[in-house]
């Protein structure tokens, strides 16, 4: 019996240091994990989408060159935004992003890019200045149907015409004391309802009065 022992026990000490081995990588692992988890919900708990930190407002809108036929469109627009974040401990990065200036709510007139990415810091806001004219997003502008150049012509007539501004921006929500980690949305602000005035004997500027608040859906 006690050689039996003797020849076994380096293969017994062996395997015990292999299990010991194994069990403290396996619970280091297992810390490491929860660390990550319970971090990784803190985070998002702070600066995941639902914390709705930013909002935007359109400070001026406005319209010159307009021309319209039942064939054919030119306009240039203006439009200035700002954007703000109303949370006090993350730092909301918008990515470049195009926005469109629609006729009423979905018929794309014009495209404009933003090649900037802003930071916002907590509780600050930015402004920017949209210029929506032919050559914007690389010329690549929407394609306007006879069907909406009508209806525009004929509002003109009225005086005054219905446009909403749109966007997608690929945003990104991160803590002050936690850069680079944070959470990524994809933001679809709405500028709604805008009912620019025409001036002029040839009713081709106008603008809207005063400034407007815009939505911000919250990503789902
Ligand atoms: C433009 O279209 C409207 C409606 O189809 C029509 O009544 C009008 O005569 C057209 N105007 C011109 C200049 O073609
Ligand atoms: C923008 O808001 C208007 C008014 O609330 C709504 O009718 C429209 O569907 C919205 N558009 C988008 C793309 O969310």
């Amino acid at each position: 019996m006690a050689s039996l022992r003797c020849k076994l026990s380096p293969y017994f000490n062996k395997a015990r240091g292999y299990i010991v081995l194994v069990m403290i990588v396996v619970s280091l692992a297992t810390a490491i994990g929860f660390s990550l988890w319970f971090v990784g919900n803190y985070v998002d708990s702070k600066s995941g989408p639902g914390t709705d930190p930013l909002v935007l407002r359109l400070d001026a809108f406005s319209l010159s060159n307009f021309e319209v036929s039942n064939w054919s469109l030119s306009a240039e627009w203006e439009a200035k935004l700002t954007f703000g974040n109303q949370n006090g401990g993350l730092i909301v990065t918008l990515n470049p992003f195009e926005s469109y200036v629609n006729y009423k709510e979905s018929e794309a007139l014009s495209c404009a890019s933003v090649d900037a990415t802003l930071h916002i810091p907590p509780r600050k806001q930015k402004t920017v200045q949209i210029k929506f004219d032919s050559t914007g997003c690389e010329g690549e502008q929407p394609y306007v149907e006879d069907r909406v150049m009508k209806h525009l012509s004929e509002d003109k007539k009225k005086g005054y015409l219905s446009f909403s501004l749109k966007m997608h921006i690929d945003a990104s929500y991160s803590m002050k004391e936690l850069l680079g980690m944070g959470t990524q949305a994809a933001l679809n602000p709405n500028c709604s309802g805008l009912k620019v005035e025409l001036l002029g004997s040839k009713g081709t500027e106008g603008k809207i009065n005063g400034g407007h608040k815009c939505s911000i859906p919250l990503p789902k």
